[in-house]
């Protein structure tokens, strides 16, 4: 696949994605928002990924926001309309996707940028890192997802702190904070997630997929999470990784899991 915004690269399992717009500091425009659906989609269909990747191209910026310029005009339905397709094109279909996702945060993750690397199942930062939801700033509230998933991560009182005052924060705190899994010196970023990855590639997809289906469910007023899990749980039983897994482990050799 070839993207105007996007570069994508695959290797051992591994769909390494770059958010390809450095002069604009990788903002979110509509096109990029299209482009990482499809390219999300067509990973997570595609049997031989296991993991995702994700960053933003230079060494400044993950992603400055969403893209000021094409709705500083909007009126109110448009502004509705912009959200709601967001949402549901890029930062929940990425949170509720089978194949996980890790967020290398390299450079500025603000707006929609932090909101993107929130909706990654798995976050690590560089040490260059600064992470904020500036929008107030701007008149308006994030509208991404941000509200919600920033109150999950680091809880009501900070993430109220931090939307409030529009103020980033850097690498270090957001660790702290619990907003990112770990930090890493900015060269050793992508090796670092590439190590992650490769720890999840050896275990079994389909069970990796209803973990997050799981996990994702305690956050869905419609849904019971423990319900989720009960049968998310049950169902591996019938794969054919289960029965490798169980068997590998009792015949003390490596499993080899093929995602069925
Ligand atoms: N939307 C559109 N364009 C953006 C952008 C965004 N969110 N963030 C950066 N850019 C563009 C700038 O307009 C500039 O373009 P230009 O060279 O054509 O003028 C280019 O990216 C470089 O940004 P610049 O502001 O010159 O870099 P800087 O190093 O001085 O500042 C930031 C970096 C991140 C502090 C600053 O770009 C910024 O505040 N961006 C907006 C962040 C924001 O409010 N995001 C939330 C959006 S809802």
């Amino acid at each position: 696949m070839t993207f105007n915004n996007l570069n994508l690269q695959l290797e051992a399992g591994i769909g390494m994605l770059t958010i390809n717009r450095p002069k604009k500091l990788n903002a979110l425009n509509k096109v990029t928002i299209l482009e990482l659906h499809q390219a999300l989609k067509a990973l997570d269909q595609d049997e031989n990924v296991r993991v995702i990747v994700l960053t933003g191209s230079g060494d400044k910026a993950f992603v400055a926001g969403a893209d000021i310029s094409e709705f500083a005009d909007f009126n109110v339905s448009e502004a509705a309309q912009l959200s709601r397709e967001g949402q549901e094109l890029l930062f929940d279909f990425a949170e509720n996707l089978s194949t996980p996702i890790i967020a290398a945060i390299n450079g500025f993750a603000l707006g929609g940028g932090l909101e993107l690397a929130m909706a990654a199942h798995i976050r690590v930062a560089s040490s260059t890192a600064c992470m904020g939801l500036p929008e107030v700033s701007l008149g308006v509230i994030p509208g991404y997802g941000g509200t919600q998933r920033l109150a999950q991560l680091v809880g009501k009182g900070r993430a109220l702190q931090m939307i409030t005052t529009a103020e980033m924060i850097d690498a270090s705190k957001a660790e702290q904070w619990g907003l990112v899994n770990s930090v890493t010196a900015p060269e050793d970023l992508l090796s670092y997630c590439l190590s992650l990855a490769e720890k999840i590639k050896r275990n079994a997809p389909l069970a990796i997929a209803a973990a997050i289906e799981a996990v994702n469910a305690n956050y869905k007023d419609d849904l019971n999470g423990y319900d989720v899990e009960i049968t998310a749980f049950a169902k591996s039983f019938g794969t054919a990784d289960f029965k490798e897994g169980t068997s590998a482990f009792l015949q003390k050799r490596k499993a080899n899991f093929t995602g069925n």
